[in-house]
């Protein structure tokens, strides 16, 4: 079978986009992705000033403003974009910006104090809703001075708020508690030419600093080849390759699961580049359940719903636990993956912080409440296809938040 191809990773590419925007010089950026969220991004940094468009070859070209960003006239709208709303937050706090964040009605009710608060640190005033959402007005603080912030949530978009905070403060800003996730931004900043001091299990930064424009290619989002693994693993005998996909292992978590689960993962690792990648090839078997613990929940974040829906396919129990970050997410996505797993034959239990499903299910033809969440649709679009059933979503569009030709790459995968 040939090997497939997935979009850019999301999470990267938001990042790469930024740090081009804030860099001195031309940055050419391979393989962004075409998602709506990314280009929530790209059009948050034209409206704070910098230049970019896509060459020929559909490389992305950034003309960087050397962090001389404008106040826009008017609100910066970030789309269902979390990942902007809240990175972009921490840029502009340390910068002479005023500036409303706001975004469509999912991202304007997902919690924003968890940037907010740690924000005032540097004096950048922050104003949300009374329930602590969006639209949120950042009106940057050009003096702040670098500051030891402790992180109480494990959320990279926290985590990376920060550092991006710290960019612009005058001084050390050093960052303890909880930093181990995903590592992006750490990884990408030093490719600008930003030194990020990792040491003693904190990170640090001394700024002001500043970024260096870079030439990168973006691997394959190994978020997006999830759902193509997944829906070969729930069928035995089938098989699928996914080449040059992100290996970065605070996000491949997901592969050693799909093998926890009882499928086989072949790993071939591509050398070069400040994110590892390289092609993965996913074979299906018959599934045992299992279970994933709370420390694990950080690397697997945006598969637990494939992990439910494997669960369905597998022998016995399958338990999420310590999960309660999917509440927050663009849907509560303990309780959609609940009500849409039971409207497909899965029998599920919920708690506050996970849920358990026990295999395998009765499968049957029906009906999907996205609630408009990209993961949510895509996971069971995988889950009626492995079990060929008949699945009926209220808004199959929504996948092209970060996954446009999803239906097609299903279709080409199994
Ligand atoms: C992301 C971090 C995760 C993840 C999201 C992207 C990022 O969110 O769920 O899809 O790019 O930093 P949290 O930081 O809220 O866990």
């Amino acid at each position: 079978m040939t090997a497939l191809r997935v979009p850019g990773d999301k999470s990267i590419a938001h990042r790469a986009v930024m740090f081009a925007a804030l860099a001195e010089g031309t940055s050419r950026i391979g393989n962004v992705p075409d998602g709506l969220d990314v280009r929530s991004t790209q059009s948050a940094m034209r409206a704070l000033g910098a230049v970019m468009g896509r060459d020929d070859a559909g490389v992305l070209v950034v003309e960087g403003r050397a962090g001389a960003f404008a106040s826009p006239a008017g609100a910066i709208d970030c789309g269902n974009s979390g990942t902007t709303m809240r990175l972009l937050a921490g840029l502009l706090a340390t910068r002479a910006i005023d500036v409303t964040l706001t975004g469509d009605a999912s991202l304007q009710s997902r919690p924003m104090r968890r940037v907010a608060g740690p924000l005032a640190a540097f004096g950048a005033r922050i104003d949300l809703s009374g329930t602590g959402t969006a639209p949120m007005r950042v009106r940057g603080n050009p003096h702040a001075q670098g500051a030891d912030v402790a992180v109480t949530v494990a959320s990279a978009q926290v985590k990376s708020a920060l550092l991006l905070a710290a960019l612009g403060a005058h001084g050390r800003t050093q960052l303890s508690g909880e930093l181990a996730t995903r590592d992006h931004t750490e990884r990408l900043l030093r490719s600008f030419g930003v030194a990020v001091d990792s040491n003693g299990g904190r990170l640090a930064i001394n700024g002001p600093a500043a970024l260096r424009a870079t030439d990168l290619d973006v691997p394959g989002d190994i978020s997006s080849a999830a759902f193509l693994f997944a829906a070969a693993a729930a069928v035995p005998g089938a098989s699928v390759t996914v080449d040059d996909v992100g290996l970065n292992p605070t996000r491949s978590a997901f592969l050693d699961v799909l093998r926890r689960f009882g499928a086989s993962v072949e790993i071939a690792p591509k050398a070069g580049g400040a994110e590892p990648r390289g092609s993965v090839t996913v074979r299906g078997a018959p599934l045992s359940g299992i279970a994933i613990e709370p420390a694990e929940v950080p690397g697997l974040i945006d598969e637990l719903p494939l992990v439910g829906v494997l669960g369905g396919f597998a022998r016995g129990t399958t338990t999420v636990r310590g999960a309660g970050e999917l509440r927050v997410k663009e849907s509560d996505r303990i309780e959609a993956f609940a009500a849409a797993a039971r409207a497909l034959g899965i029998a599920v239990e919920t708690a506050p912080d996970g849920f358990a499903v026990h295999g395998p299910a009765q499968w049957h033809d029906g009906d999907v409440v996205t609630h408009h969440d990209h993961r949510i649709a895509m996971a069971f679009s995988v889950a009626a296809r492995a079990a060929g059933v008949r699945i009926r979503l209220d808004d199959p569009d929504c996948a092209a938040v970060s996954f446009p030709g999803f239906a097609a790459a299903l279709e080409a995968a199994l």
